[in-house]
């Protein structure tokens, strides 16, 4: 890193900082970029992309609630795109009512009428690899590829209404949308022949007479009914929330889970206190958070941490810098179900804050009660393997081996 007294664009100082954060070097160990980041300063500067971005907590956390100086409805992306604007690119007041509608389909309160369904999941994914074992005490299974893969496209298109059909175009189409949220680089390009086709089939799952009569997308053209939303925006509302739930929650959960198998401890404290759960998923968020990025633009010049970010810059949003910022989290680096981690930025913050946490707690929820009751410990069983994507802390695999009660 270097580390300059000017900025090129910025009047005052402003630290900039040389690396490629969508480089492959540095989305296979993204911890220490994250790490410079934050020391740099409050704000730095990104040469090699001409960005701004945010990596402490405080001052993060200030710029996601200022959503009248960094806008949302330019796009979240690094650059600008011409697809469809979903939910997450739109600033109020066109950003209030579809918002509005989501809260309400995915409050606590109608996620729990789902928990029955969601434990049935759970139940028939876990015996399933139970029954599959070949020894009696102990079970070899991939965390990420036969657990938290399957969960969230079983589960939530099923929620949502929508029939059984090629459901892993869901994590396919979503992973390259995310891509595109990064610069146009090799992730990028090796999506793009698919896209099309993904996008016009999904939003084509979401059309009212594709849909089952009960689930979340039948709840959106519901309030399209009533005129909560326009109808002409309810499919695309439809298959932005499918976009955004389903890798998201995926690699929650292997993060998750490989935070459980590295801290044999924290483990042990989950089974004394199972009421532990709902922490031990925000402390895996915290520490993994399967968000990395998403960008703003400065709709006029903006200050933040005694620096002006000016007009018109785009910045980068460093969530999982933040959630290990040592001025906020004590020992920042431990996964450590003894703190509180509830204000962690893994969800966002402000009028974007994630609007589909509910769903995504209830299948870790859900995934840990089955756990707890079927196994004794989990053990780290080989190397992991990341997923390289341009925003999200993907994983390709989660070695694990459980030994059972
Ligand atoms: C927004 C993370 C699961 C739907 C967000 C944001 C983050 C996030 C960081 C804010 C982005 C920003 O500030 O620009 C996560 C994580 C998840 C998860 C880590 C799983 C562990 C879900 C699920 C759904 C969902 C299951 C759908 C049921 C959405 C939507 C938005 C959003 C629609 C946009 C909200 C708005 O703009 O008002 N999520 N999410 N997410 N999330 Fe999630």
């Amino acid at each position: 890193m270097s580390v300059t007294s000017r900025c090129p664009m910025a009047e005052g100082t402003v630290p900039i900082i040389d690396d490629d954060p969508f480089s492959a070097e540095v989305l296979e160990d993204p911890l220490p970029f994250q790490e410079r980041l934050r020391e740099a300063g409050p704000v730095a500067f990104l040469s090699r992309y001409g960005v701004y971005a945010i990596g402490r907590f405080a001052e993060l956390s200030d710029a996601l609630c200022a959503w009248q100086d960094l806008k949302s409805g330019d796009g979240v992306s690094i650059r600008e795109l011409d697809s469809p604007k979903g939910l997450l690119q739109t600033d109020p007041p066109l950003h209030d009512a579809p918002r509005e509608v989501l809260q309400e389909i995915l409050s606590a309160r109608a996620l729990r009428g789902l928990r029955e369904t969601c434990m049935a999941r759970v139940d028939t994914l876990v015996d399933g690899l139970l029954a599959d074992s070949s020894s009696g005490d102990s079970l070899a299974v991939d965390g990420h590829a036969q657990i938290a893969a399957m969960l969230p496209v079983d589960f939530f298109p099923d929620a949502s209404g929508v029939d059984e059909c090629a459901r892993d175009k869901f994590v396919e189409f979503a992973d390259h949308n995310f891509n595109t949220a990064g610069p146009y680089n090799d992730l990028v390009k090796a999506g793009e022949r698919r896209a099309p086709e993904l996008a016009a089939w999904l939003y084509q799952k979401c059309q009212r007479e594709e849909l089952k009569s009960e689930g979340f997308g039948a709840d959106i053209w519901a309030a399209a009914d009533r005129g909560d939303i326009l109808h002409e925006n309810a499919a695309l509302l439809g298959s932005s929330l499918i976009t955004a739930g389903v890798d998201t929650t995926i690699y929650g959960i292997s993060g998750l889970l490989y935070a459980l198998a590295t801290n044999p401890e924290q483990w042990e404290k989950l089974k004394a206190n199972p009421s532990l759960a709902r922490v031990a998923f925000d402390e895996a968020l915290r520490w993994v958070s399967p968000v990395q990025a998403m960008f703003r633009t400065a709709a006029r010049d903006f200050e933040v941490g005694g620096i002006t970010i000016p007009e018109g810059s785009k910045v980068l949003m460093c969530y999982p810098a933040a959630n290990r910022d040592p001025r906020r989290w004590e020992d920042p680096d431990k996964f450590d179900l003894s703190r509180d981690p509830s204000g962690h930025l893994a969800f966002g913050m402000g009028v974007h804050q994630c609007v589909g946490q509910h769903a995504a707690r209830l299948q870790a929820a859900c995934l840990l009660e089955k756990l707890l009751d079927t196994v004794d410990s989990i053990e780290l069983a080989g190397e992991v393997g990341y997923h390289h994507n341009n925003v999200l802390r993907g994983w390709s695999s989660v070695p694990l081996r459980f030994t059972l009660k």
